[in-house]
Parts: structure tokens; C-alpha cells; sequence
């Protein structure tokens, strides 16, 4: 079978990723492999896509070789699939699969992503592998990878695809004209908008402009597209070991100075294929100089969306699990003048009450993943080291032990059946024991 990797890895040849491809094609060479390099190539194709159309119509099964950047895929594979569409490259019922290696931090969101675009375009998508970036270097793994290559083969062979989740009719971005009147300004917080609002972005600018009326403080606007990226995160992991980025273009300076240090952040965005658009993913991913610290812990946010952004279930899973591992309130996206109201009501509310839950699973979750990853490579993350250690992240192993003897004592009770017979019909009355202590002293 002819097959095709798309690499999306920035780090092009020396990318982890493409080395399971290339395993994978010494260990199957009746197939032949031709590989196209989006990630650290994407320059050319902004000039020129005809390779890639002439790759893409050589294909027999097309697989899309990654890392997990930043709950999606990195910057440049984005933009690449945005000028697939722009292009409209004939890959209508074109056999399709992904290979991803990450930490599995919401991989799964990666994997949504693309499968949601591959649809888009008809194409036909095959379920892919989330492999850990070191499994390659295992046995299981590469079974595991193996294994993945003849699934994908026999389903292309075999006319058999996912046809589990119905492709959407892209929808153009909808009219929007301000109506809201500005309500009077006060003082006391700074917040700022970030926003990808480029020429002709009527719609996204009067939404904008209504946010700014509807809420009762000043706002600040950055536009991400004035802005002279000079390129997305290149994964080089220099910032991890030098705490600054190889790129100088002033992008620390903006994201410290005009970004993080605002009491409140509201990204704007026009919503554009189940995602925030390739320029606001550059944006993300080069807060990787951040390492993996929740700098802005405690500010609440917010999401001004041109489009229905409710029905894009994956995208809303993104912007919750953001604000989650971030552990900042998330106050939601406005799209039209009524959630506007909501929106902004919710926002300031949180600002005047330092209102921030605790996290749920996507949070909690998350910085387990971090957690591990930082202390395992804390002699080269030594930014995200003293930050974990300084806030007390490392919360392994659990060292509770008045509550670890009681268990015991609980467990050995328990292993005598007269004992727990004895015990057993308190067991509601002991775990609320506590809790009740709690109620009694109020
Ligand atoms: C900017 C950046 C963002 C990342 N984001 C994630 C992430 O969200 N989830 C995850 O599990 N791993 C993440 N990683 C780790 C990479 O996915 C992982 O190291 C991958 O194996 C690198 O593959 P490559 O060498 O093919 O680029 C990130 C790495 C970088 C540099």
C-alpha cells in the first residue's frame, strides 16, 4: 500500500514521532512510504501546495504523524490543514489515519481535532494511535504500533471507516452589529482583550466593541494579528533550559507585560475549523516559555466567539480544560448580545470577589500529568521544578498518615467477621464523624 506521513512535528527530521514512521517502515517494506514535512516545512506549502496535492492524489492511506501541542496540534500542522481547505485539496474519500506521541495531555482533544477537519473535507478517517513519546523504546510499544499500521491497512483495504460521528456543513462565520449601549466605566481592574481580528473582520470587531460596552470596566486590546510572530514554538525545549525563547521577536515581553499582567484575560476569536484559527494556536503554543506553571492562576477569563461555538463539543472541552489546569475561573464565551450580558456579569463578579472553584478532572488531571513529567525532568525543567516545589505540586507520594493508619486499622478490623459485624452498621456514622465535628463547631 502506498502510504503517506504527513509530518506535522516542527522539529522536522528530528521529530520523536517520525521515528515510529520510520519504524514502521522498515518493519512492513511491502508497503512504500513518502513522507511530506508540514511541520518544519510550512513556509513552502504557504507558497506553493501543489507537492502536497500531488502527494495527497499518490496516497492510498494517508497518516498524519504529530506531536500533542498544547490540547491541540502544534501551530504549523494546523495551518497546514487550513490550507488544505483553502486549496481545496481533492482528498475526498481519501483513507486517512494519525499517529500522535505526547505525555497523553489531552491527546485525545488532538486526535478530535483533526479527525472533526478530516470529515470536513470528506475524507475517510480510520481510528488513530496516542502513543507516549517513549513507547517506541519498549517492546509493548512497538507491538502496539505495529499492531496500529495493520488495523489502519486492513480497514483502508477493506473499504471500513469511523462513521460514528456525522460530518457538519462548515458553517461561514455569522453577521454580527453591535446594539449594546456603553454602560458606565469604573475603576479598579485591568483587563485585556486578546484578539485575532484581522482586515475585514467586521463582525468580530462590533462583538468586541459590544463586550467592551456591556462591561463595567476599561479594557485593552492586543491584536495577535499585528503582531510579528516570528514563527510557531519550534519544540526546541530551549526556553525549558534557558527560561527564554530562541525566537527574538518580543513575544515574552508582550505575554508578560501586556497579557499576563492584567487582572483579567478575554481571548477573541473567530470560530474557523472546530478550533480558534492557526494564528491564535501560534499563540498558545509559544507560551510554552512558560513551561508548564500556571502563571495565571486565579484571573479569570473569558472567550469572545464569532460563531456557534456551543455546538463544537471538542472546542468547549479545550476552553474548560484550559481554565481548569490553569485553575482560573472560566466566566464563558460570549458570541451574541445576550450571553455578552452573561458573560460580563460573570466576569466582573469573579474580579470583585476573587471567586475561583477548585478544579475538576480536567484540572486535577492534568497537573498529575505535569506533575510527574516535571519531577522526572527536573534536572533540565529547572523553571517548572522550583515553581512545583515552591507550590507544593509534588504532593506525592502521600505522606497523610493519620488517615493511611486509620485505613489500616479499618482494613484489619474488617478481616474479622465478628469484628465486622461489630463495626459494620457504623461505618456511615464513622465517615461522617468528621464532617459532623465540622457542623458542630460552627
Ligand atoms: C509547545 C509544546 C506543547 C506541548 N503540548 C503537549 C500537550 O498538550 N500534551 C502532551 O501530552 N504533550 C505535549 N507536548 C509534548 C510533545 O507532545 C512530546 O514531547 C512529543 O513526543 C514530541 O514529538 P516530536 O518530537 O515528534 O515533536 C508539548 C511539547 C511542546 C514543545
Amino acid at each position: 500500500m502506498k502510504i503517506l506521513i504527513v509530518n506535522g512535528s516542527p522539529r522536522g527530521r528530528f521529530s520523536v514521532t517520525l521515528q515510529s514512521c520510520l519504524y514502521l517502515e522498515k518493519r512492513f517494506p511491502r508497503h512504500s512510504f513518502e513522507y511530506l514535512n508540514v511541520g518544519a516545512g510550512i513556509a513552502a506549502f504557504e507558497r506553493d501546495m501543489a507537492p502536497a496535492a500531488a502527494a495527497f492524489a499518490r496516497a492510498e492511506l494517508v497518516i498524519f504523524a504529530y506531536p500533542v501541542y498544547t490540547f491541540l496540534v502544534p501551530s504549523q500542522l494546523h495551518r497546514f490543514v487550513e490550507l488544505m481547505k483553502e486549496h481545496k485539496l481533492a482528498v475526498k474519500n481519501q483513507f486517512v489515519t494519525q499517529l500522535s506521541t505526547s505525555m497523553h495531555f489531552y491527546d485525545m482533544t488532538a486526535h478530535r481535532f483533526l479527525d472533526e477537519n478530516f470529515r470536513d473535507m470528506g475524507m475517510r478517517p480510520i481510528k488513530g494511535l496516542s502513543a507516549g513519546m517513549e513507547d517506541l523504546l519498549g517492546e509493548h510499544g512497538r507491538r502496539e504500533l505495529e499492531d496500529f499500521l495493520e488495523y489502519a491497512v486492513f480497514c483502508a483495504e477493506n473499504g471500513i471507516w469511523d462513521k460514528d460521528i456525522p460530518a457538519r456543513a462548515a458553517v461561514e462565520p455569522p453577521v454580527y452589529e453591535c446594539s449594546l449601549e456603553p454602560c458606565k466605566k469604573q475603576e479598579g481592574f485591568d483587563t485585556v482583550i486578546v484578539g485575532d481580528l484581522r482586515e475585514g473582520d467586521e463582525s468580530l470587531r462590533a462583538l468586541i466593541k459590544d463586550f467592551g460596552a456591556a462591561y463595567p470596566y476599561k479594557t485593552r486590546f492586543v491584536n495577535l494579528a499585528d503582531f510579528a510572530f516570528k514563527g510557531g514554538c519550534l519544540g526546541c525545549l530551549n526556553c525549558a533550559m534557558s527560561g527564554s525563547c530562541v525566537y527574538k521577536d518580543g513575544f515574552e515581553t508582550l505575554l508578560r507585560d501586556s497579557i499576563q499582567s492584567a487582572d483579567a484575560i478575554v481571548y477573541a476569536f473567530t470560530l474557523r475549523d472546530h478550533s480558534m484559527g492557526a494564528r491564535f494556536k501560534m499563540f498558545d503554543d509559544r507560551q510554552f516559555c512558560n513551561g508548564h506553571r500556571t502563571t495565571a492562576e486565579g484571573k479569570p477569563f473569558a472567550y469572545i466567539c464569532l460563531g456557534d461555538c456551543a455546538q463544537e463539543e471538542n472546542l468547549m472541552t479545550v476552553l474548560r480544560a484550559r481554565a481548569d489546569v490553569g485553575h482560573s475561573f472560566l466566566a464563558g464565551v460570549a458570541s451574541d448580545a445576550e450571553s455578552i450580558r452573561d458573560v460580563t456579569a460573570r466576569l466582573a463578579w469573579a474580579l470583585e470577589h476573587k471567586y475561583n472553584p477548585p478544579r475538576s478532572f480536567y484540572g486535577v488531571g492534568g497537573m498529575k500529568i505535569f506533575r510527574d513529567l516535571i519531577w522526572v525532568m527536573r534536572g533540565m525543567m529547572r523553571e517548572d521544578h522550583r515553581f512545583y516545589r515552591k507550590h507544593g505540586l509534588y504532593d506525592f507520594p502521600q505522606r497523610r498518615w493519620p488517615r493511611m493508619l486509620g485505613m489500616g486499622l479499618l482494613g484489619a478490623v474488617m478481616r474479622s467477621k465478628r469484628l465486622r459485624r461489630l463495626v459494620g452498621g457504623r461505618m456511615n456514622e464513622g465517615m461522617l464523624a468528621p464532617y459532623k465535628k465540622v457542623l458542630d463547631e460552627m
